[in-house]
């Protein structure tokens, strides 16, 4: 049996049936049943219904109606990056920031872990879409699945159903992704081997992408990373490498839209890596009287020029798949708000009455909390009660502050692109790209302290290209070529590029910046150089703003503190050239001569004497 050899992205006669596909799986996988999705509200009542019986699923008391908690293996509790390949007939069009595996191999791989990986469970098959069913920026795809928490929260987080299925049916191209969480029920005598768990899950696991042919193999995993395969695998990954064959982008971002005091709109974008803060961007309450923030997406764009040359992005998500630990009504209360119910926690801690907590929602915990592995917990035991990558997950419809055009199937032009990092030191609040081909730079070269939404170390500063280093499905010298090029190819229209950074610390550890509402006053900023009403100051970093330029009224912020904010330190930026420079040596010739002239560049900028 081959099981990537065709490619069902491909428009014309090679998209191949659906039903033969699923035949195929099932007939690898061999799970006792095989159940379609139609995507109804009966479906999840089912699902839901059988989760709560197989003790998945922990319905909660009111208020939070319709929600549940779930606690995952203590050893499946976020995307597993070094288990996470890339499948390319040569290596270097993975690159060497991704797994690489030769294709051959890695289906023979495959075959043998999901060869009866489902015997005795539910093969269920869900048709979706990404964006818009029939979208001009949309994309379709089916996942199978044995997992009843991967099924429901496809079921929120894309469009599931009858709809995305007769378009598959009719013939359209489709991203055939298969999942398994490696957890066979009987044997291959069909006598029962084990009793089935509340979150099952393998030891062993692989996630695998096939770019060239256009396939997503996800094994042994239930968390949303690994196994909501319409998100980060194919929305990411599969799609990146989509958009540069067919000249789009798939992009980590949010996507907002802004309303100045004087009604003037703007649709801004911004990449943050995982945990740097895009679902709290996206879902800002501005604390600049006047300033109205809507959110279209939190996580995943994809953007294409369209006939005007404009760039338009729609966000292929239907539902948010958010961090919990420092979600509360003071940091961020349209996300609190919208949790008020059919929200699925996971890894939260629960509360003495079954409700579920997460450090930061109140500022003391309360007492007899039970933490996420399911043991008491106590301030004292000196570990955190939720997960520090506990999610909730929830449909985009209940976000309050929901922008009217979020599902527009043709999209909202971009206006801004910001690109954020976690970093301690360096980089200032804001800097505006000089040009297109700095911002590229900026982007390329941002760099992050890493967060629990990947496994390892917690804090280590790495370089995150475009805050895509996990999910770039090419080489990511390749992806910086893409960008000049969809660049020169917008022109005039292209979006203002800037680099932003909410997690600058001062000498004893704390943050210099509010964050949160409060970066509505670098939005304003962003937005009066969007109008030319305002001067910058030309950095190693790019165009800062001059500090009466920023708008800090009514906020507990030292003038030193502020001045500090906005430095760029030509020293500091001397050893960031050289930690670019070890980027760049990865990619060898690879590296698009643009960006190569712009680390020159910074390299005299900031061993020279420029600055104000
Ligand atoms: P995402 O994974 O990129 O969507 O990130 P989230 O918006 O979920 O935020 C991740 C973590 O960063 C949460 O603990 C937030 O409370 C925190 N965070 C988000 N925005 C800010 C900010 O502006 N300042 C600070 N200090 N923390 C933030
Ligand atoms: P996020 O990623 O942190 O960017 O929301 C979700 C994930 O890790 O799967
Ligand atoms: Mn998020």
């Amino acid at each position: 049996m081959t099981l990537i050899d065709d490619n069902p992205t491909t428009t014309g006669s090679e998209v191949p049936d659906v039903h033969a596909w699923v035949a195929r799986i099932a007939e690898l996988t061999k799970p006792a049943r095989v159940v379609w999705c139609d995507g109804s509200g009966a479906e999840r009542h089912r699902l839901i219904a059988m989760g709560v019986r197989k003790g998945t699923l922990e319905p909660l008391p009111e208020p939070h109606y319709g929600s549940y908690l779930v606690r995952s293996a203590p050893d499946d509790v976020a995307r597993v990056e070094d288990r996470t390949v890339i499948a390319t007939t040569d290596p270097d069009d993975a690159g060497p920031t991704n797994n690489w595996r030769d294709p051959v191999d890695l289906e023979a791989e495959l075959v043998e872990l999901f060869d009866g990986s489902m015997r005795g469970r539910t093969m269920w098959v869900v048709p979706f879409s990404m964006g818009p069913v029939g979208g001009p920026i949309s994309q379709l795809g089916v996942q199978v699945t044995d997992s009843l928490y991967a099924v429901l929260s496809m079921g929120t987080m894309t469009r599931v159903g009858t709809a995305a299925r007769e378009l598959i049916e009719a013939g359209a191209p489709w991203v055939p992704a298969v999942h398994s969480v490696g957890y066979p029920l009987e044997d291959e005598f069909g006598q029962p081997v084990r009793e089935d768990v509340a979150w099952p899950s393998n030891e062993t696991k692989l996630i695998a992408h096939f770019p060239e042919s256009r396939q997503i193999w996800s094994f042994g995993s239930g968390y949303g990373g690994n196994a909501l395969l319409g998100k980060k695998c194919f929305a990411l990954r599969i799609a990146s490498a989509m958009g540069r064959e067919e000249g789009w982008l798939a992009e980590h971002m949010l996507l907002v839209r802004v309303t100045s005091p004087e009604g003037r709109q703007y649709h801004v974008a911004g990449a943050f890596p995982s945990a740097c803060g895009k679902t709290n961007f996206a879902m800002m309450t501005p604390s600049l009287p006047g300033w109205k923030v809507e959110t279209l997406g939190d996580d995943i764009v994809w953007m294409r020029r369209d006939e005007q040359g404009r760039l338009r992005a729609i966000n292929p998500e239907a539902g948010f798949f958010g961090v919990a630990p420092g979600t509360s009504e003071a940091t961020n209360p349209a996300a609190h708000q919208m949790l008020w119910g059919n929200t699925i926690f996971t890894n939260c801690a629960q509360t003495a009455d079954g409700d579920v907590w997460w450090e930061g929602l109140t500022p003391t915990p309360p007492l007899g909390l039970v933490d996420w592995t399911g043991q008491p917990w106590s301030p004292e035991s000196g570990r955190p009660a939720a997960h520090p990558n506990a999610r909730f997950t929830v449909a985009a419809e209940q976000c309050p502050t929901l922008a009217d055009s979020w599902d527009d199937p043709e999209g909202v032009v971009v206006d801004a692109i910001l690109f954020g990092g976690r970093r301690a030191t360096t980089v200032p609040l804001v800097a505006q790209a000089r040009d297109w081909a700095h911002g590229v730079f900026l982007g390329a070269t941002m760099a992050s302290e890493k967060t629990a939404a990947a496994e390892g170390v917690v804090g280590e500063v790495r370089r995150d290209p475009f805050a895509m280093l996990p999910f770039t499905g090419y080489n990511a010298a390749d992806h910086w070529s893409h960008w000049l090029e969809q660049g020169e190819l917008l022109g005039e229209n292209a979006p203002a590029l800037f680099s932003v950074n909410w997690f600058r610390k001062d000498a004893d550890g704390g943050f210099l910046w509010p964050g949160f509402g409060e970066n509505s006053r670098v939005l304003e900023w962003v937005v009066a150089r969007l109008e030319g009403r305002v001067d910058a100051v030309d950095t190693p970093a790019g165009l800062v703003p001059r500090t009466e330029d920023l708008d800090v009224a009514g906020i507990d912020l030292a003038r030193e503190a502020l001045e500090e904010l906005l430095t760029a330190d030509p020293a500091d930026y001397a050893r960031e050239a050289d930690g670019v420079a070890e980027l760049f040596a990865l990619f060898g010739d690879r590296v698009p001569a643009p960006l190569l002239a712009q680390l020159e560049e910074l390299r005299q900028r900031s061993g020279g004497a420029l600055g104000a």
